[in-house]
């Protein structure tokens, strides 16, 4: 209970979950260098934009960490398509590279999703080149998008229960939305959800979301989801968020944790869990190209 009297959900935090994913794939760094590999996540930065060398600096030096090499090309902002696609068919080509990652965003002229179906797809650590997309589809082995990959194993983490439950996602963007929902109606006993997909065509969608055991906000619409949207004791996992500027404004409301059984924190949430999955994608792909997977 609250100061005020009304029940708080219980939290669903993506640090811990985070920490064992990484803990993982430290485990297997060691075990394909023992084996004579050296697992190699490359990057890729275009333009100078602050933030985007922030994160990238903030992911090297994690891969560092975590044993990985991380070969770099850091592109003038006035780069061109054929640059980039040049950048990308040299780490395609390099054997000893198994994961590429490319800073997202990239300067307005280029066009990422034309750069992304470049790379070769057993190298694309986002899990977002269409091959993988179709590959999810499909239920094929290959590298998960990592935010819906990341909201399956934090909801697994915290044993919130998934299979047979009826989970709805507000949102069907090609990010989270839309994978998530194959994610999570896959045959797995992390999955097997009853699941619904709600968006602007659905006008009436909080008549899904009140219903819903697991709700996930996936829509990118600050302060969408408010307390009458959510079943009271259900799950609330909040993956949408808007940046302006540096401040973080999300999908859900903070006041649905008086409503809600469990959700996830306004911070450190899905986001935590989205970078792990990179680095186990990464790690996943050395393991496939060595054959020690
Ligand atoms: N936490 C993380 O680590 C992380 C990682 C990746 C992405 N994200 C966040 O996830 C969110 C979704 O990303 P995305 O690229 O998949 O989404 P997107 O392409 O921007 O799509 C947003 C979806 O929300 C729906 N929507 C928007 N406004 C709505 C409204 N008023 N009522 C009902 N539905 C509405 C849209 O419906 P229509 O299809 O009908 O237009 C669309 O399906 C973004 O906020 C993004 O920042 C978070």
């Amino acid at each position: 209970m609250s100061s005020s009297g009304t029940t708080t959900a219980r939290l669903l935090p993506g640090a811990p979950v985070a920490e064992q994913v990484l803990a993982e794939v430290a485990e297997s760094v060691v075990a394909l260098r023992a084996a004579g590999v050296t697992p190699a996540l490359a990057t890729v930065l275009v333009g100078d934009d602050d933030a985007s060398a922030g994160y990238i600096r903030i992911k090297q030096r994690q891969a560092a960490e975590l044993g990985f090499v991380s070969p770099h090309v850091h592109l003038a902002a006035s780069a061109s398509q054929a640059d980039l696609h040049a950048v990308l068919a040299d780490f395609n080509a390099d054997k000893a590279v198994h994961g590429v990652l490319v800073q997202y965003p990239i300067p307005g002229h280029l066009d990422y999703d034309r750069a992304l179906a470049e790379l070769d797809p057993d190298k694309d650590v986002d899990g977002m080149h269409p091959v993988n997309m179709g590959r999810l589809a499909l239920g094929l082995p290959g590298p998960l998008p990592c935010t819906p990959a990341g909201i399956e194993a934090l909801l697994a983490f915290h044993g919130v229960p998934v299979a047979g439950r009826e989970v709805v996602i507000l949102g069907r963007g090609a990010t989270l939305g839309r994978p998530l929902a194959m994610l999570l109606a896959q045959k797995r006993p992390t999955a097997n959800a009853a699941v619904t997909v709600v968006h602007t065509g659905v006008p009436d969608w909080a008549r899904y979301t009140r219903r819903a055991e697991i709700l996930v906000a996936a829509a990118g619409v600050p302060g969408i989801i408010q307390p009458e949207h959510v079943r009271p004791g259900g799950v609330v996992i909040g993956g949408g968020v808007r940046y302006e500027g540096r401040r973080l404004l999300p999908d859900v409301d903070e006041s649905c944790a008086e409503v809600a059984g469990a959700i996830t924190p306004r911070v450190g949430g899905v986001g935590p869990t989205t970078v792990a999955m990179l680095f186990r994608n990464a790690v996943r792909a050395a393991q496939r190209a060595s054959g020690l997977g």
